[in-house]
């Protein structure tokens, strides 16, 4: 097969330079793709790329398409466009690709809009993944990463060794979550298999069902057998407070065992339901030195010739053999360009502020979308005193606290300094944004010094912080769609020549997936339409 698609006299190598002189990385991808010397990124959905050879029997060509905005959605969509000959261009507001794919390091300058300029000072090395942080291995994300060559390693969306710490809840000290899972594990597990043994749960189960279930709960609860009473009385999942070793050295089990009542007052069962949702659950993956990795990469594959920064959309005309956008362009010139299609990848509520004559159904939907916020804040420290001191090796510590969670790195372990993300949503996220970025920092750091002790505050060394309502162009950490509403299947379908794309527009709101599914979806439609023309 690969040997079938290659011109006659033409070396496998010569071929794949001209392709990538003509048409950038990303036919080079594309084609290597194709003659099997390259991983191509899985169909989702029977989702196959545009190729140049479409046209090969149409005597049609490719269009010529405006994208607006660089984030996920807008790289993707022209990414994919470009793999079948589209000649793309891509205005992105920013200084830089990826949207809300958003990784500060040693250098990054952000202006919220409260006009608040933080520069990250963050040592070599050390970076926050203001936005998108994990990835599930089922999702299109991931074959992106293969397909571009963005290199992956585990995230650490849960760890035993972490920490619940309620404080409302009256919790006097954080407990390791292997601690607290023992101890609502158990006393459920009591409290069924007490069930079951009383007849209680007779209507449902056969004498066989219940012994099963009673099978079951002995396992999972580490309860005892029906002669003690079903009781859970802790057992060594709970940790120790000397861990076993050698010789003699049995361990010393963790106690004191709370009262049942203590450990739903405590109310640590409220998060182990996080990591059994399908977008949460181990193993999760990263890229490699930071999330942006992935725009850049689709940013280095469309070449700078297709990806206008700092050029911000100011109007939006569809008529009805083309498009036409105007644009404030880096030199605050205004500027025009006209296109076969265009397609909007842009948030909704900051697509609806652009003039447009896409009609009154089209701005009435885009209001529909519910924004959501969230906040990051990323504290680098001199010392990984989260390893050495309370051996936590990446994972999640989840609080009452208005920082919500507390993320232990996944990544340069036993290195010497590194980074914890405190994450947070809606109001908290909110009241966060009100602070100054000092304010914000002086505060989470008092929070965190309730669960770690000083060395939350001692060992500091430096911080950034993203709100993501006060981000430029952005102005929200999601929107979440109104499925199943004549909205959501408006903005699903062009207006005119206009697509809309993002994951808004997904049941993924708030992944990446969501984008890039978005984005194969549109560029699927575009170029049925354009083959059909
Ligand atoms: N996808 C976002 C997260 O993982 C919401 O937190």
């Amino acid at each position: 097969m690969a040997g079938s698609v290659l011109p006659p006299g033409l070396s496998r190598r010569r071929f794949l330079s001209a392709m990538g002189a003509a048409g950038g990385a990303g036919a080079m991808f594309a084609t290597m793709g194709a003659l099997g010397l390259a991983p191509t990124a899985h169909a989702s959905a029977g989702y196959e790329p545009p190729r140049r050879s479409d046209f090969a029997l149409t005597g049609r060509g490719a269009a010529k398409v405006v994208i607006l905005g660089g984030g996920i959605a807008g790289l993707a969509t022209a990414y994919e466009l470009t793999k079948g000959g589209y000649d793309c261009t891509v205005l992105e507001a920013a200084d830089r690709p990826g949207g809300r794919n958003f990784t500060a390091r040693g250098g990054t300058v952000q202006t919220d809009l409260r006009g608040n300029t933080q520069t990250a000072a963050f040592s070599e090395g050390i970076y926050l993944n203001a936005g998108p942080a994990r990835i599930a291995q089922w999702m299109v994300t991931l074959d992106y990463c293969r397909e571009l060559g963005v290199s992956i390693e585990v995230f650490a969306n849960a760890n035993a060794s972490g920490f619940v710490y309620n404080e409302a809840a009256g919790m006097r000290q954080p407990e390791r979550i292997r601690t607290a899972k023992a101890d609502v594990y158990g006393y459920v597990s009591e409290l069924l298999a007490k069930a079951t043994d009383r007849g209680a749960l007779d209507g449902e189960l056969t004498a066989t069902d219940k012994e099963r279930l009673l099978d079951f709960l002995r396992d999972w609860g580490a309860i005892g057998d029906k002669a003690a009473g079903r009781r859970y009385l802790g057992s060594s999942r709970r940790g120790y407070s000397t861990d076993p070793g050698a010789g003699d050295q049995a361990g010393v089990p963790l106690g004191p065992v709370p009262s049942l009542a203590q450990t739903l007052a405590d109310g640590a069962g409220r998060y182990f339901s996080f990591d059994f949702t399908y977008e949460q659950a181990m193993l999760m993956f990263q890229p490699v030195g930071g999330m942006d990795r992935i725009p850049m990469a689709l940013a280095r594959a469309l070449g700078p010739q297709r990806l206008r920064l700092r050029t911000a959309v100011t109007r939006i005309v569809n008529a009805p053999d083309k498009v036409g956008v105007t644009f404030l362009g880096p030199d605050g010139k205004e500027g025009h360009l006209v296109a076969d299609f265009c397609v909007a990848a842009l948030p909704p509520q900051v697509l609806a502020r652009i003039p447009h004559n896409l009609g009154a159904d089209v701005q009435a939907a885009l209001g529909k979308w519910q924004l959501g916020t969230a906040a990051k804040i990323g504290l680098e420290y001199k010392s990984r005193w989260w390893e050495t001191d309370y051996r936590i090796y990446g994972g999640i510590t989840d609080t009452d606290l208005d920082i919500e969670r507390v993320w232990y790195p996944s990544h340069g372990f036993h290195g010497p300094r590194g980074l914890l993300v405190n994450y947070c949503y809606g109001n908290h996220a909110r009241q966060y944004g009100e602070l100054s970025p000092e304010q914000r920092i002086q505060r989470a750091v008092e929070q965190g010094v309730k669960i770690h002790g000083a060395k939350h505050r001692t060992e500091l060394a430096d911080s950034f912080s993203v709100a993501w309502h006060l981000m430029p162009h952005l102005e929200s950490a999601w929107a979440m769609p109104p499925l199943g509403t004549p909205a959501y299947q408006l903005l699903g379908k062009p207006a005119g020549r206009v697509y809309f794309a993002g994951d808004w527009l997904t049941h993924l709101t708030a992944w990446q997936a969501g984008a890039f599914e978005s984005a194969r979806l549109v560029v699927r439609r575009l170029h049925e339409r354009v083959l059909s023309r």
